[in-house]
This record gives C-alpha cells, sequence and structure tokens, in this order.
C-alpha cells in the first residue's frame, strides 16, 4: 500500500502533497505525550536487546483480578451479556456504586447521579470536556498525575498548578489553594492518596482546604478517590464531600475499580455528584466511546457487591512494601524518602545527588538525566519528577515483587555510591 500524506515513517514528498502540520489539528501542541509511557517504552527497548531490567515505572497492582470477578464476567459472556448497554452504566453498577458511597464513606447519591465510564480517566476527561470553556481554570496541586494538566488543555481549559513540597508531605496548605482561586476557578482537582506522592490527607487536612472553598461557592470540587482503598496503618481515608456535606451539590467524587481490585485492564471508572453534570458527560460519552465494555460493567458489579476481605490482606502487602522501598532508598547517598500514608508509589528527593557524575560519566543536571542514566547505567526504570511537576525528585512504583524492589534498591544504592 503506498504510504499515505501524513505518514512521517514513510515520508513522501511530491509537491502537491499536504504537509504533515497541517493536516493534524492544532489541538495536538496542547497535549504532551505521556512521560510514564516513554519510561516504560525505553525499558521494554532495553530489554529486549537482552538487558536485566527492573521497572518501577508501573502504575497498577501486579496481582491477578480476584476469581470471583473474572466468573463474573465469564457469566456475563455466556448469559449473553454482550450488547450495548446504557451509555453510562446498566442500572445494576449504578445501584453496587450508590451502595458502595453509602457504606464506604457515608454518601447519598441516586442512581441518577452517578455515571460510568472507560476508567476513571474517561470519567474525568468527561467532566472536564463537560464544563470547561476557553479560559477557565482549574487548580491542580503538584506533584500531580501526569494526565491532569494535559486533560484539562485538551477540553479548553487552563491548569493552575499549586505546588506542594516534601517540607509539608506533598501537601498542599488551604492558604495556597485560597491563593490560587480567582474568579476564573471552575474546579480544584484533589487526589488523596495522590499518585505520584502517596500523600494522604487526614480528615483535619481535608476540612481545611473545604472551609477555604465554603467561601468560594463559584468553585466545584472533583476528587480523584482512585487509591481510597490503598491507605495504611490506622490512616482513614476521607472524602470532600463528606467531610463537608455542604459542598455535596458542587463536588464529582470519582473513583473506580483498576487500583483496589486489581482490575485496570477492564477499563471501569465511575463518579457521581448532581445530576445535570452527570447528564451533561453521558451526553460527552454517548457522541464519544458510548457505554463501557458490558462484560467488564458486570464484573464490576461483582467487584462492589462481592465480597472484600482481600482489600486488608492487600494493604498489608503493600504497607510491607513500602516500608521495605522507604528504608531502601534513604539509604542511598543523596537521596531522602518520606513516609506515604497511602497509594503505591514514593517520591524520593534527590537534591543531594545533582551536580554529582555518575560512575558511567554523567552529570546530574536535573531529575530526568538521573533517572536515564539510572536505567542506562543500572537497568532500574523510574519516572522523573519534572513530569508530575516537582523536582528533583524521581516516583518508584512498589507494586512489584519483595525480590525485585530489594534488588532494584540495591541497585539505586550502588548508583549513588558512585556519584562523585
Ligand atoms: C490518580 C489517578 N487517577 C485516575 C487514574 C485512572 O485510572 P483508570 O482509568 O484505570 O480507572 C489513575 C491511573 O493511573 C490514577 O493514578
Amino acid at each position: 500500500m503506498p504510504p499515505r500524506a501524513y505518514d512521517t515513517q514513510h515520508p513522501v514528498t511530491p509537491a502537491h502533497q499536504v504537509p504533515q502540520m497541517t493536516f493534524l489539528s492544532a489541538t495536538l501542541d496542547r497535549v504532551k505525550p505521556s512521560p510514564t509511557i516513554a519510561v516504560t517504552t525505553r525499558a521494554q527497548e532495553l530489554a529486549a536487546a537482552g538487558r536485566d531490567i527492573i521497572g518501577l515505572g508501573a502504575g497498577e497492582p501486579d496481582f491477578d483480578t480476584p476469581d470471583n470477578i473474572k466468573a463474573a464476567a465469564i457469566r456475563a459472556i455466556e448469559g449473553g451479556k454482550t450488547k450495548y448497554t446504557a451509555v453510562d452504566g446498566i442500572p445494576e453498577l449504578k445501584r453496587a456504586i450508590v451502595a458502595k458511597f453509602a457504606r464506604e464513606n457515608g454518601l447519598s447519591y441516586t442512581p441518577a447521579q452517578v455515571t460510568v465510564g472507560t476508567g476513571g480517566k474517561q470519567v474525568l476527561y468527561n467532566a472536564f470536556m463537560a464544563t470547561l470553556n476557553p479560559g477557565d481554570e482549574v487548580i491542580i496541586p503538584a506533584p500531580y498525575w501526569v494526565s491532569y494538566p494535559d486533560m484539562v488543555q485538551l477540553a479548553g481549559g487552563s491548569p493552575v498548578i499549586v505546588v506542594a513540597t516534601m517540607a509539608t508531605g506533598f501537601k498542599i496548605r488551604p492558604d495556597a489553594l485560597e491563593a490560587a482561586i480567582t474568579p476564573r476557578t471552575k474546579w480544584f482537582l484533589f487526589n488523596s492518596p495522590s499518585n505520584p506522592t502517596g500523600a494522604a490527607y487526614t480528615w483535619a487536612e481535608v476540612n481545611a482546604l473545604t472551609d477555604v472553598l465554603l467561601r468560594h461557592p463559584h468553585v466545584w470540587v472533583m476528587t480523584d478517590d482512585m487509591y481510597e482503598h490503598l491507605v495504611f496503618g490506622n490512616f482513614v481515608f476521607a472524602t470532600p464531600a463528606q467531610v463537608e456535606p455542604r459542598l455535596f451539590d458542587r463536588t464529582l467524587t470519582v473513583n473506580g475499580v483498576s487500583k483496589a481490585y486489581a482490575m485496570t485492564g477492564w477499563r471501569i471508572g465511575y463518579a457521581a455528584g448532581p445530576v445535570p453534570l452527570i447528564r451533561a458527560m453521558a451526553k460527552i460519552q454517548s457522541q464519544s466511546t458510548s457505554n463501557p465494555s458490558s462484560i467488564s460493567q458486570w464484573a464490576a458489579v461483582e467487584a462492589l457487591n462481592g465480597p472484600q476481605d482481600f482489600l486488608g490482606p492487600n494493604k498489608a502487602l503493600f504497607q510491607r512494601r513500602r516500608d521495605l522501598v522507604v528504608a531502601g532508598l534513604n539509604a542511598c547517598a543523596g537521596i531522602t524518602c518520606p513516609v506515604p500514608d497511602g497509594a503505591f508509589y514514593v517520591y524520593p528527593d534527590i537534591a543531594g545527588c545533582i551536580g554529582k557524575t555518575s560512575a558511567g560519566g554523567t552529570v546530574i543536571t536535573d531529575d530526568e538525566v538521573f533517572a536515564t542514566a539510572l536505567l542506562d547505567e543500572t537497568g532500574v526504570a523510574v519516572v522523573f519528577g519534572a513530569a508530575f511537576g516537582l523536582s528533583p525528585n524521581f516516583r518508584v512504583s512498589y507494586a512489584t515483587s519483595d525480590a525485585a524492589l530489594t534488588e532494584a534498591c540495591m541497585r539505586i544504592q550502588a548508583f549513588c555510591a558512585g556519584l562523585h
């Protein structure tokens, strides 16, 4: 087949051909490719070339979806539940989500206040597409999940980044939130426990932020509670609409089954909020993907309604790995790693490594150079902090085996010991 005009791999050059950049949408100028995918790709290339690579970049649990959930999906297939469904979710799943919010968060929603999409990612995207006009601002605390600013920009809004450093446990303070609010602020985007830091806000800390929001009635809250079930020790998860019921009518509570139930590939996320917003989000989805996979929806019904007893042991497992990784990283010269309360990430600071030269001869000028040299010289893949809006740091996902984590920490220790 002859190459097409916009195919950069096989360019064709007759004078009448339309150049690539006039063919592609200007929208692309507003987004950058995912840096986490770039790291994964580089690690895969090195592994394919025979290198011994330890990947600490993936944002997903390393264990399999529980059997009862798989069985529900098989039943759905065999029972012919393989057709289009209602655009934003089957009634059975909406009811299971209503029950989950009541049971776990003390939030009282009706099915009409619930929407289901193809992963939490689509739900967040729908919400921005349904609400943002050019110039509308979305306050995003940094370090942030890589997709937030790009999603806001794709939807035509402007991200307003509020940086929280290690000194405050990577959590923003109420005065910083207050200072970021303008008449154009539409959303405050909240994520606790956080990807990439694992930082989790206590009830009192959430309350301090919701107090600020009460003073600004035009600002809505989008809370991404994806890591709700991954909090450690005696930490108690809190979500804004639960902490401050007066914000209930301007809060979109987003959650999903990906992380808690090891269902990243099934692609089911959901949200609850005011009916007009939920309807607007369904309208966007109706003209893009329509319903999420019918089979995955039935699996999610089982995830939410079925036994929840494996969540406790999972938490204990992740907590043990967190402690292993934090200890291993704090034993590295030049690295400081705080102990987070949730998720399966740590976000060590590498200020003590900047300006030094690696054993392989690379001058560590920033965290991207650090991560690249670490991968090239030791085979350990991590994601550099600049991707998440705070440097000099890197993100470690500890959702992998104890053996891999122990070996990775030893390699990072050796890498740091070699810096001079
Ligand atoms: C903070 C956060 N929100 C949302 C998502 C999206 O999850 P999914 O689309 O798999 O439901 C992720 C996935 O990495 C995440 O880390």
